[in-house]
């Protein structure tokens, strides 16, 4: 049996072994030798207390605990520096920075839509909603569209019941607050409508139009000019031009088409815009007095003109996206381009 002073001594040797570990292996062999349950020396010395002769006993049994202790303490401190050495660091590593939290952005279309809107409201429109599933009044009754007119073919509409179809363009929502609400009115109303049109790079069965309709005493074609000039200068640019195209709108009279000049080439023509410098960009006209009429204005009182613009052509414009269908695919490796 040791005796206090060489349990001392038996100190230097444990702790040369530990500092002689130089790997997890080994260090691992080191505090099995001195501090295993079974055969290690530390425990042996502490089972031997009860055997040491009285007088010894308390002397012996604090160098014995002295000796543990020294030896837990420098196997902690030497498995931690072979673990810094190796690289094997700790699970958790508290210097690392945070996981960037990736912000998401408003789809094009709604910012064209907002910026649009915006443009508008600047020149004094309010901004309304219409529903999105009408009934043929609204449709087309309302519209001057007669029962007779191809637009009202139900091969070209979405019809949920006989009166009822996803409506095919917002001119219903003039009809829906011309009808609620007494002139002046000035708004713009945007929204998506549907048609079962084939879809590709230029088509698509649902889409996005802003309607526009501002009805007063004295409103003319010229204010018609002023306030869609105004609105394509302010989207595309100061020198962004405009052209009005004679048409046929069933609701209004004279109508036109509009065209902006193409804001990818800036007017001198390329694949876009069909090398032409000008891409189509909605409908307009002066509300026809049957219009009126429907709706309980008085055509010999009130004039007015009327507006709607494709919302999706504007923003691939704007943007140059040459592809309708990647405005509606959901592909976040586009949508994170805005
Ligand atoms: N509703 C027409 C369409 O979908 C667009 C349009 C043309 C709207 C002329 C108007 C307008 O308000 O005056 O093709």
């Amino acid at each position: 049996m040791p005796t206090a002073g060489e349990v001392e001594a038996l100190r230097e040797e444990a702790l040369a072994a530990v500092e002689a570990a130089d790997d997890a292996d080994a260090l691992e062999a080191v505090r099995i030798a001195w501090l295993g349950r079974k055969a290690g020396r530390i425990p042996a010395l502490m089972k031997a207390i009860p055997t040491v002769p009285p007088e010894d006993r308390s002397a012996f049994g604090q160098a014995v605990n002295a000796l543990k202790a020294a030896v837990t303490h420098r196997l902690e401190g030497r498995q931690a520096e072979l673990e810094a050495s190796t690289g094997e660091a700790p699970a958790i590593d508290v210097t690392l920075p945070g996981r960037p939290v990736r912000l998401g952005r408003r789809h094009p279309i709604t910012r064209a839509t907002r910026e649009m809107v915006e443009i508008f409201a600047r020149l004094g429109f309010e901004r309304v909603e219409g529903p999105e599933v009408e009934d043929e009044w609204h449709n087309f009754v309302g519209l001057n569209i007669p029962p007779a007119h191809p637009a009202r073919d139900p091969l070209d509409n979405y019809f949920l019941t006989d009166d009822a179809l996803l409506r095919t363009q917002t001119s219903t929502v003039q009809i829906r607050i011309m009808e609620n609400r007494p002139p002046p009115v000035r708004l713009v109303a945007p929204g998506r409508v549907y048609r079962p049109d084939t879809v590709d790079a230029g088509h698509s069965n649902m889409f996005h139009q802003l309607e526009g309709l501002w009805v007063d005493e004295g409103v003319t074609l010229a204010d018609l000019k002023a306030v869609l000039s105004a609105f394509a200068r302010a989207w595309g640019g100061p020198g962004a031009r405009t052209r009005f195209l004679p048409s046929y709108f069933p609701f209004t009279e004279p109508s036109a088409e509009l065209y902006l000049s193409c804001l990818l080439c800036g007017g001198s023509g390329c694949p876009a815009c069909k090398r032409t410098g000008w891409m189509e960009i909605g409908g307009c006209g002066m509300v026809d007095p049957n219009v009126f009429q429907a709706v309980g204005y008085d055509p010999e009182r009130v004039t007015g003109f009327a507006f709607g613009l494709g919302i999706d052509r504007s923003a691939m414009l704007r943007y140059g996206i040459h592809d309708i269908r990647l405005l509606f695919a959901n592909d976040v490796r586009f949508l994170r381009q805005f």
